[in-house]
């Protein structure tokens, strides 16, 4: 039944295309026609989402033409996007993700815009996002090589020895005064970590769906790694109710 299943995919795909490779062009912009985030089918809420994440880094830190930006779990590039929208300067920017049908979706797609939009697959172990891989990966940058490092809905993914893994990196990667942003399910009066917390915002949708962190346990593995908090903003991001912590690398 899967083998037939799987033959009708082919055939359907090899006569309409394979849907997960479509774009939809919306103001000037490639947008992923199958969608990977959710709540995000409209396309004017899907670039706004984007928009409203990079204005609200504006004034802790400003897009400059030697700005690099690294993407860390880039997904379809979305926020790639909000930045060719707004057609903010910078120098470099680098999208890195473990699933590779959205990395490469993004090679096709985002990369069209120019050649300082790169993007790269690095195969680490996610329960939830790459089974097949066997462990996380050291990412394959010199240190000091950004100034700007980006996860949305990354960390929410993540039990507390692969953040502190990444952390490293990151920390690492950062060069002095740059800016981590991240965003993530955290709370007060809570368990330092916990997967899937039983009635925790919506109902559960599979392993790491919801990773959820105690607020001074979290800050503090940041502040750990040489790192200042300069923001903290609980459920900022009204959609996902995850909250945003803003970082510089002091
Ligand atoms: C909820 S999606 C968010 C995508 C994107 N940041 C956005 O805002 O649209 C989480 C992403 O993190 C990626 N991810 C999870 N663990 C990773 C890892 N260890 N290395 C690289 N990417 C990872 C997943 O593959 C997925 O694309």
């Amino acid at each position: 039944m899967a083998n037939i299943q799987k033959l009708l995919r082919k055939v359907k795909y090899k006569l309409f295309g394979n849907p997960y490779y479509k774009r939809q062009q919306y103001q000037g912009v490639n947008l992923p026609s199958f969608r990977e985030n959710q709540g995000l089918s409209e396309n004017e809420d899907y670039l706004q989402s984007a928009v409203e994440q990079l204005e609200s880094i504006q004034p802790h830190k400003a897009f400059s033409h030697e700005l690099c930006f690294l993407d860390f779990g880039c997904g379809q590039g979305r926020i790639a996007n909000g930045i060719q929208y707004l057609k903010l300067p910078f120098h470099t920017y680098t999208g890195v993700d473990t699933h590779e049908l959205s990395i490469n979706w993004c090679k096709k797609w985002i990369s069209a815009y120019g050649s300082a939009y790169q993007f790269l697959h690095v195969p680490a172990y996610n329960k939830r996002y790459n089974k097949q891989a066997e462990k996380l990966q050291v990412l394959p940058f010199e240190d000091n090589s950004f100034d700007m490092i980006f996860l949305n809905s990354v960390f929410s993914h993540m039990i507390t020895a692969d953040v502190q893994f990444y952390l490293d990196e990151f920390s690492r990667l950062m060069k002095t005064g740059g800016l981590l942003y991240v965003t993530g399910f955290v709370e007060e009066g809570v368990p330092e970590m916990e997967e899937n917390p039983e009635n925790y915002i919506s109902e559960n949708h599979g392993a790491l769906f919801r990773v959820r962190y105690e607020k001074s346990f979290f800050l503090k593995q940041f502040t750990d790694r040489g790192f200042t908090i300069k923001d903290y903003n609980h459920q900022g991001i009204a959609r996902t109710k995850q909250s945003v912590v803003m970082a510089i690398k002091s």
